[in-house]
C-alpha cells in the first residue's frame, strides 16, 4: 500500500525510534588503526598531509597501542619506516627491523591487542616500489637477438619494471620475520601475483601454520594512497604503481584477484580505497563468505580533514557517516585513520 497509507517518515519521528529500526551499527572493534613507526625515541612528528596522524618511535606506538586497547579497538596495523633503505628491503625483514622492534615492544605492553603486520617493500626499497625492480628487456617478442639487440633504439629514459616471481622471496622472508616478532596476522600489501601462496608456505614450514593472513586483495592504484606515501616515505622515485596495483575501473577483475587470494589460502580479505570503491566492498561482500576488510585510506582521510578544518564539514557527523557507509557495503573491519576518534564517539 503507497502513500497515504504508508508513510516512511513515521519511522522517522525520534531518535528512539530511528535506532529502533536502524539496519547497520558500528562498533569499536570494527576499527583497526594504522600506526607508522620510525626510529629514534619519544618521536611523535605529524605527517603534514595527515592532521592527526603521526610517525611515532617504537616507545610511542606502544603507548598508542595501550590506548587503542582501552577504546576497544578491532586491532592495530603496523607500517615501517626503516633507518636505511636498499635494493632488497632489507629493513623489511631484518630481525631487528623497526617493525619487528615495536611488534615486540607492542606485545609487552599490551598481549590482547590484534597486531597486523602490513608485508610490503615500498617502504625499505631505495626505489620506492613495491617488489625488486629490473631494467625492463626491450622488445620481449624478439626473443633470440641478444642483450642490447642490433638496431641500437635510443631510449630516452631507460626502463624498468618491477618483477613478480624474484619479489616472493623477500615478502616470505619479511612475513616469517614479523610472525617471529609476535605478529597477529600477516597483510600483504603489494600485489605481486602469488605471494598470498608463497606467505602461506613460508609460515607454515616455519611453525606459523596458525597465523593469519589478510590479504589486501583488492587493491586499486589509487590518487588517494598520496599522503600515505608522505606519512611513510614510500613514493616511488619513478614511474608508478599501475602495473601491480588494480586498474580502478575493474569489478569482475577485482572479484577475480580475491578469488585467486581465497584459493592461495587468504583467511581474511581486503578492498582498498573504501569510500571510492563501495561498489566492490558490495559485490565482495556478496559473493565471498570471508571476513571482509575495507582501508580508509589516507587521502579520503585528508580530504575529510581539510574540509573539516576549513569548517566546511561538520567533523562527528562525516566520520561516522563515511564509517557506517563502507559498514554497510559489507565491510566488516575497516581499516581508518579515524579509529581512535570514532571509538571515542561511539
Ligand atoms: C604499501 C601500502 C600503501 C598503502 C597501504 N600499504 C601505499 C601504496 O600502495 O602506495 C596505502 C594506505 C593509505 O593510503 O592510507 N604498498
Amino acid at each position: 500500500m503507497s502513500f497515504p497509507v504508508t508513510r516512511l517518515r513515521r519511522m522517522r519521528r525520534s531518535e528512539s525510534l530511528r535506532s529502533l529500526v536502524r539496519e547497520t551499527h558500528l562498533t569499536p572493534t570494527n576499527f583497526i588503526y594504522p600506526l607508522f613507526v620510525c626510529p629514534g625515541e619519544r618521536v611523535r612528528k605529524e605527517v603534514s598531509s595527515m592532521p592527526g596522524v603521526f610517525n611515532l618511535s617504537v616507545d610511542e606506538a606502544a603507548k598508542e597501542a595501550k590506548e587503542a586497547k582501552a577504546l576497544g579497538l578491532g586491532g592495530i596495523i603496523l607500517f615501517g619506516l626503516p633507518e636505511k633503505k636498499d635494493e632488497i628491503a632489507t629493513g623489511a625483514w631484518a630481525e631487528d627491523g623497526i617493525v619487528q622492534r615495536a611488534t615486540r615492544a607492542i606485545k609487552q605492553e599490551v598481549r590482547d591487542l590484534v597486531v597486523i603486520g602490513d608485508v610490503c617493500l615500498c617502504e625499505y626499497m631505495s626505489h620506492g616500489h613495491c617488489g625488486i625492480v629490473e631494467k625492463k628487456k626491450h622488445n620481449p617478442s624478439a626473443a633470440s637477438s641478444q642483450q642490447g639487440g642490433t638496431a641500437a633504439q635510443p631510449a630516452a629514459e631507460p626502463e624498468y619494471e618491477i618483477v613478480n616471481d624474484p619479489s616472493l622471496d623477500i615478502l616470505t622472508k619479511t612475513a616469517v620475520s614479523q610472525a617471529r616478532a609476535g605478529m597477529d596476522v600477516i597483510a600483504p600489501s603489494d600485489m605481486m601475483d602469488g605471494r598470498v601462496a608463497a606467505i602461506r608456505k613460508g609460515l607454515d614450514q616455519s611453525g606459523f601454520g596458525n597465523t593469519p593472513i589478510l590479504s589486501y586483495a583488492a587493491k586499486f592504484a589509487s590518487g588517494f594512497y598520496g599522503p600515505f606515501r608522505e606519512a611513510a616515505d614510500s613514493a616511488p622515485q619513478f614511474g608508478d604503481r599501475r602495473s601491480y596495483q588494480m586498474d580502478g575501473a575493474n569489478v569482475r577483475e577485482a572479484m577475480r584477484e580475491i578469488q585467486q587470494d581465497i584459493d592461495e589460502g587468504a583467511d581474511m580479505i581486503m578492498v582498498k580505497p573504501a569510500m571510492p570503491y563501495l561498489d566492490v566492498i558490495a559485490e565482495a561482500r556478496r559473493r565471498f563468505d570471508l571476513p571482509l576488510a575495507a582501508y580508509q585510506v589516507s587521502g579520503e582521510y585528508a580530504m575529510m580533514q581539510a574540509a573539516i578544518q576549513k569548517g566546511w564539514l561538520d567533523r562527528n557527523r562525516v566520520i561516522l557517516e563515511s564509517l557506517t557507509s563502507i559498514r554497510r557495503a559489507g565491510a566488516e573491519m575497516i581499516l581508518t585513520y579515524f579509529a581512535k576518534e570514532a571509538a571515542k564517539l561511539l
